[in-house]
């Protein structure tokens, strides 16, 4: 059985239908990516196995367990967080404070170990651990949106467009860290619209297009597949 198993999942903003029977799985360890262009579903997807928009039918299993009904923050503590679209940091908060912040669900001692871990994996956050999340830029912001989603200490990390309004050289610097906390064991789902690094980075991804599972394949595949190329990779 996969880590994450989302089975023909249908998900409405009142009566839009925005996922039409999506399925999909990700393996424990793996990072698997959902590529689409502008409201193709990805966001909602998402949302959906975070349950801030759960599906009317349809059904998400985390670890053996139906989490499809089950409210956010309980399932933030079975151990699914999410880096949300557009960043969403506490702007008057510090750095530290929206680390924080990440990790108050939690009971236990290892949370000063946590942020010395994420501040080893963004070393600009610790520089500017004491400045106001809002007053930093939107590559160092989407550093602490991620930093902040770590600090839950997650089994399956969603990021949703980590590379988006953001300089290529922090989006390279971005994607090495997202290998990087991949590489360290934490299980990835990532959604990208700028399909070239998070083709990279994954072993697996879906092509979603309004609301359906277009196309699913090995990313190495995908990167060399003349459409997607042509749709997806500016080819
Ligand atoms: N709050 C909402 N109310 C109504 N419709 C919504 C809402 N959020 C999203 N939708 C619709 O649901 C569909 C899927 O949107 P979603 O945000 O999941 O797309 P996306 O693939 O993430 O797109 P993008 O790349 O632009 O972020 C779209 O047709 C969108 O208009
Ligand atoms: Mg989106």
């Amino acid at each position: 059985m996969a880590m994450l198993e989302v089975d023909d999942i249908h998900t409405y903003y009142g009566n839009i239908a925005a996922l039409k029977g999506i399925s999909l799985t990700v393996e424990e360890g793996e990072c698997v990516t959902l590529i689409g262009s502008n409201g193709a579903g990805k966001s909602t997807t998402l949302r959906s196995i975070s349950g801030l928009t759960p599906p009317r039918t349809g059904d998400i299993v985390f670890e053996g367990e139906n989490i499809t009904r089950t409210p956010p923050a309980a399932i933030v503590r079975l151990g699914i967080s999410q880096s949300p679209e557009g960043r969403r940091c506490f702007p008057r908060m510090t750095v530290r404070e929206n680390l924080d912040m990440g990790a108050y669900l939690r009971r236990d001692d290892g949370i000063a170990g946590d942020v010395e871990r994420v501040f080893g994996l963004f070393p600009r956050l610790q520089e500017r651990e004491r400045q106001k999340a809002g007053t930093m830029s939107g590559g160092e912001q989407q550093m602490l949106a991620i930093g902040r989603a770590l600090m839950a200490r997650p089994k399956l990390l969603l990021l949703d467009e980590p590379s988006m309004g953001i300089a290529p050289i922090l989006v390279e610097r971005i994607y090495e860290t997202i290998a990087e906390i991949n590489r360290q064991g934490t299980t990835i789902l990532l959604v990208e619209q700028n399909a070239n690094y998070a083709l990279a980075v994954s072993q697996r991804a879906y092509v979603l297009e309004t609301g359906t599972v277009a196309l699913s394949d090995s990313s190495a595949a995908l990167r060399t597949n003349p459409d997607v190329q042509k749709a997806y990779l500016g080819g």
